[in-house]
C-alpha cells in the first residue's frame, strides 16, 4: 500500500472550494428518481442522465470526485469515451459504490447491517482497473423507539473498518458513510446522541483494523432534528450541533469530512455547510458529497427530454457552485434566487 498516495488522493477530493458528486444510486433507487420525472428506468435512459451530469461544461470547477455505480463504471459517453477516463481526464476523481445495501438484522426488528463484504477483495482490485481510486460503503442507523441498539451500531461499524481497510489495501480511499438517518419526529437533541455514539464507535473500530486515517473520508450526516419532528433546529443550531459533536470524535488526522444530505432540501444542505466552514478555524475539510442536494432540480428540470439536457444541466452547475462556495464559507441565501 502507497500512503502517500492515499493521502493524495483523500486531500484532493475535499479540496477547498470543491466537492464529491454522488451519482451512484442503485438499479432500484434511480428508477424511483425517474418514475417521478416520468422517465422509464432502461439503462440508455441511466448512461443519458449521467453523462448530462458528467459533461455539464465546467462542473469540474467545484466537482472534485463522482461516485459511480457498477453499471455506471462500465459505461461511456456517446462519444464512445468510458466515464471513468472521460472524468480522470477532467480531474474529477472516480468513485465507486461498493456495498451491496442493506439487510435486516435478525433478532433486531427495524434495524438494517449493509452487506457486501464478501468477494470484496477481487471486485475492488477490477474497480482500480477500471479507474476508481475512491470507494463508498453506506452504514444506515435509524432513530426510533428504542432503537438503534448497541448491537447494530457495533456491527455497521466493524462492517465499515473493514471494507476501509480493504479498500487501503487495494490502494483505493475508503469514504466511510456511517449514515444516522432524518427520517422520524426525533429532536437535534437526539440525533446528536445517536451520532456522538456511532461516530466513537466508529473511529475505535477504524483504529481496530489499523485503518490509515490520513487516508480516508468520512462521510457523516448532519446533527439535525428529524423531518417530522414539531420544532425542527434552526441552521445555526445545525451546524453548532454538527461541529461540536465531530469535534469530540473526528481525529485531525483526516484529511477531510464530506457531508451527505440525507432528504434536506438543496438550500439547506447548502446553508448549513456554508455556517459550518464559516466557523473557523477548523482541523479538517469540510465539504459535500450530496446525490440528492445537487441532482433534485436538475433531474425535473431534464424530465428525460433531449431537448432539456441544456437547462438541466445549468440546474447542476447552479447547485455545484453554490455547494463550492459553501465549502469556502462564501454563499449566501440570495445567490439561490439567480437564474440557473
Ligand atoms: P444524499 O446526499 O442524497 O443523502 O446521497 C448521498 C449518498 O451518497 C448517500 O449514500
Amino acid at each position: 500500500m502507497n500512503r502517500n498516495e492515499l493521502a493524495r488522493v483523500a486531500h484532493a477530493m475535499v479540496a477547498t472550494g470543491r466537492g464529491l458528486l454522488a451519482a451512484d444510486e442503485s438499479t432500484g433507487t434511480i428508477k424511483k428518481r425517474f418514475d417521478k420525472i416520468k422517465v422509464e428506468g432502461t439503462e440508455e435512459n441511466r448512461r443519458a442522465y449521467r453523462e448530462l451530469l458528467f459533461t455539464a461544461p465546467g462542473m469540474a470547477e467545484h466537482i472534485s470526485g463522482v461516485i459511480l455505480y457498477d453499471e455506471t463504471l462500465r459505461q461511456s459517453t456517446k462519444g464512445g469515451e468510458r466515464f471513468a477516463d472521460f472524468l480522470t481526464r477532467l480531474g474529477v476523481v472516480p468513485g465507486i459504490k461498493v456495498d451491496a445495501g442493506t439487510k435486516p438484522m435478525p433478532n433486531f426488528p427495524n434495524e438494517v447491517a449493509t452487506e457486501g463484504l464478501d468477494g470484496l477483495a477481487a471486485r475492488l482490485a477490477e474497480y482500480y482497473s477500471l479507474g476508481a481510486r475512491f470507494a463508498k460503503w453506506r452504514a444506515v442507523i435509524d432513530i426510533g423507539d428504542g432503537i438503534p441498539s448497541r448491537t447494530c451500531i457495533e456491527t455497521n461499524a466493524e462492517l465499515l473498518a473493514r471494507y476501509a481497510a480493504l479498500c487501503q489495501e487495494a490502494q483505493i480511499v475508503p469514504i466511510v458513510e456511517p449514515e444516522v438517518l432524518m427520517d422520524g419526529g426525533h429532536s437535534i437533541e437526539r440525533c446528536e446522541a445517536v451520532t456522538d455514539e456511532v461516530l466513537a464507535t466508529v473511529f475505535d473500530r477504524l483504529l481496530a483494523q489499523r485503518v490509515y486515517l490520513e487516508g480516508i473520508v468520512l462521510k457523516p450526516n448532519m446533527v439535525i432534528s428529524g423531518q417530522k419532528a414539531a420544532n425542527r433546529a434552526s441552521a445555526q443550531q445545525v451546524a453548532d450541533a454538527t461541529l461540536r459533536c465531530l469535534k469530540r470524535h473526528v481525529p485531525p488526522a483526516v484529511p477531510g469530512i464530506a457531508f451527505l444530505s440525507g432528504g434536506q432540501s438543496e438550500a439547506e444542505a447548502t446553508l448549513h455547510l456554508d455556517l459550518m466552514n464559516r466557523t473557523g478555524p477548523l482541523p479538517w475539510l469540510l465539504s459535500f458529497s450530496y446525490g440528492r442536494a445537487l441532482q433534485a432540480s436538475a433531474l425535473s428540470a431534464w424530465g428525460g427530454a433531449a431537448a432539456s439536457v441544456p437547462s438541466a444541466q445549468r440546474e447542476f452547475l447552479k447547485r455545484a457552485r453554490l455547494c463550492g462556495l459553501a465549502t469556502l464559507g462564501r454563499y449566501e441565501s440570495a445567490l439561490e434566487k439567480q437564474a440557473a
